[in-house]
């Protein structure tokens, strides 16, 4: 599946996030409108064991709500508000379960699915997720991604065809996981930070035949400069800008009409 991307890939970064409530429906739907070649959300479990569709531990930042997502039942999230934080137009738009997202925009784009286990690392959101993968059918529109190795080989053996994208964090601890990790976990795509990408990594994880997704990449300094090294993808709150910017780039590259 990841060889029939454009290159670079844009990933809408939780959505549309810069126009939109992120990890919401809304957002999704932006994205798509705006030509967004996929869409990157977090996937976590609530407290009664559901997939829902969030970023943070806590409903805090973006809700109405207080609390962790980890002791929340759905129909208690169900009662809050993940629009209002961002805009007064969004009010009323809610948290959506990962089936929810399947449903609205599953046959419409390719959905970057990260694995958002941190705070309980071995719990069952690999097998959850993958369960709602085959229901919906969507085997070969979905990557999965994370940052815990352990999700990453539990999904891995229970979808093996799935592309997988290794998460590594910026700094030193990114560029260890790489090194250390990096032959241990089943990955055809490296999801590096922005803080950590050069042109040599690009190279380096190209000859061993994978592609270098970067996450998160708002500036169009940023998204010119990794078209310049060959990048394959990009994850953007920005997805229009991103564009916009890219074919900028290529214009510029082959400025033949
Ligand atoms: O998948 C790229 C990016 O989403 C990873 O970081 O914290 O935005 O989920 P975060
Ligand atoms: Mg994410």
């Amino acid at each position: 599946m990841l060889e029939q991307l454009p290159r670079p890939v844009i990933f809408a970064h939780r959505g549309a996030s810069a126009h939109a409530p992120e990890n919401t429906l809304p957002a999704f739907e932006l994205a798509i409108r705006q030509n967004a070649d996929a869409i990157e959300l977090d996937a976590a479990l609530c407290g009664d064991g559901q997939v829902v569709v969030f970023h943070d531990g806590s409903v805090d930042r973006t809700t109405d709500g207080q609390g962790l997502i980890k002791d929340l039942t759905l129909d208690a999230l169900r009662e809050l508000d993940a629009g209002s934080y961002f805009d007064e137009s969004f009010r009323g738009v809610g948290i959506p379960t990962l089936g929810e997202v399947f449903e609205a925009v599953g046959g419409k784009t390719i959905i970057n699915i990260e694995i958002k286990n941190y705070a309980s690392p071995l719990d069952d959101l690999p097998e959850f997720i993958a369960k709602l993968v085959s229901h919906h059918n969507l085997a070969d529109r979905v990557l999965f991604s994370s940052f815990n190795p352990i999700a990453l080989n539990r999904i891995h053996k229970l979808m093996p065809d799935v592309p997988i994208g290794l998460l590594t964090v910026a700094g030193i601890g990114g560029a260890l996981v790489r090194s250390i990790l990096g032959g241990w976990i089943p990955h055809q795509a490296l999801h590096p930070s922005l803080q950590n990408v050069s042109h040599k990594l690009i190279q380096n994880q190209h000859r061993r035949g994978r592609r270098v997704h970067v996450y998160t990449v708002n500036h169009p300094e940023d998204i010119t400069r990794l078209c310049r090294w060959n990048v394959d993808g990009i994850f953007t709150d920005d997805p229009l800008l991103a564009r916009r910017t890219i074919e900028a780039a290529q214009n510029a590259e082959d400025p033949t009409p």
